[in-house]
């Protein structure tokens, strides 16, 4: 499925409307660009989830946990800089098998080996200065659930 966005505001606007189908326990994979909007993605996944904080690019960080709604965690990871994946296995394994967490992932592709089967897959393409496509994919029944109501 593709989903076209128009500007910032409609790319937040996504984000909000994945967050109302999220329970806990879902990994959500954003693929793109430098400036393609994954964490402009991540922001508005935030924001209806009820985050408080500032959601910033966790690059150098390489991972940030939020407080979100209804007892759930957000669990955001930036992978850009990171050199081996090996430190940040355990961690993400925990995170990714957690029933009230929420895990979203830029630059996942050095840790794919550790990501469920079953997540949803973003990859978002800029075709203009301001409009995006995200196109959706889903890998399993969970994500399948969500790609269907989006
Ligand atoms: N429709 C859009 N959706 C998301 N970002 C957009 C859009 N149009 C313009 N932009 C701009 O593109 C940039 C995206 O940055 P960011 O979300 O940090 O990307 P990434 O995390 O993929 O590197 C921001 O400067 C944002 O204002
Ligand atoms: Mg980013």
């Amino acid at each position: 499925m593709i989903i076209e966005v128009k500007d910032v505001r409609e790319m937040l606007a996504f984000g909000k409307r994945l967050a109302a189908l999220l329970k806990g326990g879902e990994v959500v994979e954003l693929i793109g660009d430098v400036g393609a909007g994954k964490t402009t993605l991540a922001k508005g996944l935030a924001a209806g989830l009820g985050v408080n904080e500032d959601v910033q690019s966790p690059s150098f960080t390489i991972s940030r946990v939020y407080d979100a709604r209804d007892g759930l965690q957000l669990a955001h990871y930036d992978f850009y800089r990171l050199q081996d994946p090996g430190i940040m296995t355990n961690e993400l394994q925990e995170t990714i098998h957690d029933p009230q967490t929420i895990t979203i992932i830029e630059w996942a592709s050095i840790v794919s080996g550790v990501l469920p089967s079953d997540r949803l897959t973003l990859s978002i393409v800029p075709p203009t200065e301001s409009t995006r496509r995200i196109i959706v994919e889903s890998h399993g029944p969970k994500s399948k659930r969500i790609a269907e109501a989006l």
